[in-house]
């Protein structure tokens, strides 16, 4: 199936309801979108926390589903590789833990922890052994204040979208960020992953949808900047809320920021806010059904008080309700495609646009 958007938000047509719920669209996005791009996978104090470690993670459970090894070395560089051995496809490393080679339990073939193949068993006679395919296939991997990104076969660098991140909220310390199990937490959503970025990627519903988040917000000044595979929101505060405290040199000194918002293609959102840093990744599981991971990173000497915990978590089903409204409404023979608010949907229309763009190529 063939899905266009128009680059001229005024001209342009939403994605149809085929797009949200066909199967055949669903694969493809998996393999055309998730394979070619970048996953948030953690961050590395709490996945690698020692040198000589080794970690098993799934990307994606019920949707990628691929098995990635993160190691940390001796010398503290840290790789992402298939977590599959190489000989008859065991799954090589089963929990985390601290190791100084990686040795498949099945019959014993041993590589280092940069998943080059050392040695193996009773293969002496093995002809054209070791070929470049029996080291442990490597991923890209990007770490940007300890967060982890894994990409299986990225298209597309993350380079530039990090400098962005760096250069807004890069002053925030964000070495002293730590995960907080505590206000961590998962949503089952009724509805296509898609559909909850379409969501996320506007602030027109704010007023509407959000009363309470409406009231801390200024809903006037609140902005959408586009960049290659990512795009951020910033909301502005009314006076209600405390506003960053911006360093002299920001490029946004003076102004009343509650909240940098990132989204980074595909389904990773950043929400930088002035106590912290919630990290949400909308994980597909069916055309029908969606995972969206909430994980909070608190710097060192913050934490999230009861009302921010409220109101986000409020906010979430607000957004919850509207999504799996829409996502059924999707369904109905009479809706065909709607058009976009160039003043407030340009969020939305990016990633339409992205999303038509991967499953051309
Ligand atoms: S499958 Fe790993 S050594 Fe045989
Ligand atoms: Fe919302």
């Amino acid at each position: 199936m063939k899905y266009f958007i128009d680059p001229d938000i005024r001209k342009a047509e939403t994605l149809p309801g085929s797009f949200y719920q066909s199967e055949e669209v669903f694969n493809q996005i998996k393999e055309k979108i998730f394979a070619k791009s970048w996953q948030w996978v953690g961050d590395s104090h709490s996945l690698l926390p020692l040198t000589d470690y080794a970690h098993p993670i799934n990307l994606l459970d019920h949707y990628l589903d691929e098995p990635v090894l993160l190691t940390r070395d001796t010398n503290q560089h840290i790789n992402a590789q298939s977590n599959i051995c190489t000989h008859r496809a065991n799954i090589l490393i089963h929990q985390p833990g601290k190791m100084k080679k990686l040795t498949c339990m099945y019959h014993g073939r041993r590589f280092a922890m940069d998943g080059k193949m050392e040695y193996m068993p009773e293969f002496k006679e093995v002809e054209n052994f070791p070929r470049a395919c029996d080291h442990l296939h490597q991923f890209a991997v990007k770490n940007w204040f300890e967060h982890l990104f894994v990409g299986l076969d990225p298209t597309f660098d993350l380079g530039n979208t990090l400098d962005v991140m760096s250069r807004k909220v890069g002053f925030l310390n964000l070495d002293r960020f730590k995960r907080d199990a505590a206000t961590s937490k998962d949503y089952l959503v009724n509805c296509h992953w898609a559909l909850y970025c379409d969501n996320y990627l506007e602030g027109f519903h704010i007023p509407f949808v959000h009363k309470d988040l409406n009231a801390i917000l200024d809903y006037e000044s609140y902005t959408t900047e586009l960049y290659d595979h990512m795009n951020l929101q910033i909301g502005y505060a009314t006076g209600a809320d405390q506003p960053f405290d911006l360093p002299k040199d920001h490029e946004d000194y003076g102004k009343q920021i509650a909240a940098y918002y990132f989204w980074l293609f595909p389904n990773m959102m950043f929400n930088f806010y002035p106590w912290g840093l919630s990290v949400n990744v909308v994980k597909p599981i069916s055309p029908n059904k969606t995972r969206v991971s909430f994980i909070t990173y608190l710097p060192g000497d913050q934490e999230m008080s009861t009302s921010a915990q409220v109101l986000m978590d409020k906010v979430e089903r607000e957004d919850e309700f509207v999504v799996e409204g829409v996502h059924r409404g999707l369904k109905s023979r009479f809706y065909q495609t709607g058009r976009f608010s160039p003043t407030k949907e340009k969020g939305v229309h990016h990633f339409q646009s992205l999303l038509c763009k991967f499953l051309e190529d």
